[in-house]
């Protein structure tokens, strides 16, 4: 039996989908779990019972501070290698371009975990999500603002990431011992505002980093975060041709620069 955490997050319930599409049993693991899905906090190792599962998709479970982050999935390892008896692991890291953002630690050292855990292991070393390019995308009155500059991102669909996560579930002896890159077609701030029919405005990192530290919603660790995303992609570091997604999907890719645009349409000031 497959196991996908943190499906009440998008990318775990997404390859819970893609699995149920294709007919092929698999449980959810969750905080909250919803009705036939197992309980699981990876903060909470006494939740943590994956007994007659075979094969676990470990989503990341990121949004706090490097060491948190790690013990979630230590906890989480220890407990498949040690007390359960899967056979297989697939773990959601971050594209290999990705190493100069501020929270390509956790996914490293979780990779080294996870090579060293005795499981059968495949890495997935997703893109940034072109949803996430698209929130992060600033409206102003006449148009979108961004750091990011000229720079592209090899955005990716996460619907894209969930299918591959969910064809390497499916048949995990094809893939033991690999690691895939798995990015699309690079896409500007740009090209999105091109595709919304307005202009884009550059502004500095300096300026964004104080937007973002004036924004009372976001938690301390999040501006350096996304501060290191705009960086890595103004200078040109997340942009990869890695062609690993276009092989493993049973599909043609899902466009990045539209899903990018649909989600910066939709957070414009008075949009439905
Ligand atoms: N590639 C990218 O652009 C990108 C962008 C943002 C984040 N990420 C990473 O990719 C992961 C999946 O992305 P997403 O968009 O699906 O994020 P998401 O919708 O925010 O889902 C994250 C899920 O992680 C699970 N989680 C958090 N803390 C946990 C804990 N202590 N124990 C067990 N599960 C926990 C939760 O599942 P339950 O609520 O079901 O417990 C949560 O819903 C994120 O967690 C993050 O690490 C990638």
């Amino acid at each position: 039996m497959i196991m996908v955490t943190g499906t009440n997050g998008r990318l775990a319930s997404l390859t819970l989908q893609e699995l149920a599409d294709r007919k092929v049993p698999a449980l959810g693991g969750s905080r909250t779990p919803a009705d036939g899905q197992r309980h699981l906090d990876f903060d909470d190792p006494t939740s943590l019972d994956l007994t007659g599962l075979s094969t676990l998709v470990l989503v990341s479970a990121g949004y706090a501070e490097d060491d948190q982050v790690i013990a979630r999935h230590r906890a989480l390892l220890d407990a498949a290698a040690r007390r359960d008896g899967v056979v297989h692991v697939i773990y959601t890291s971050l594209t290999g371009t990705g190493d100069h953002l501020g929270f390509a630690l956790a996914h490293r050292a979780t990779e080294d975990l996870v090579k060293a855990s005795g499981l059968g292991w495949t890495i997935l070393r997703n893109g940034l999500y072109a949803e996430l390019f698209g929130a992060l995308l600033m409206w102003a009155p006449d148009g979108l603002e961004s750091a990011f500059g000229d720079g592209a991102l090899s955005a990716v669909v996460r619907a894209d990431l969930a299918a591959v996560a969910a064809i390497v579930a499916i048949h995990p002896s094809a893939h033991v011992g690999k690691t895939y890159d798995l990015v699309g077609d690079p896409i500007t701030a740009g090209d999105v505002a091109e595709r919304l029919e307005v202009a884009h405005r550059a502004i500095g990192l300096s300026e964004y980093r104080a937007r973002l530290l004036a924004d009372n919603v976001l938690l301390s660790f999040q501006p350096p975060m996304l501060a290191s995303i705009a960086t890595s992609v103004r200078h040109g570091f997340l942009s990869n041709s890695s062609r690993d997604l276009v092989k493993l999907l049973d599909r043609p890719l899902a466009d990045a620069l539209a899903v990018a645009a649909d989600t910066a349409a939709a957070m414009r000031p008075g949009a439905s």
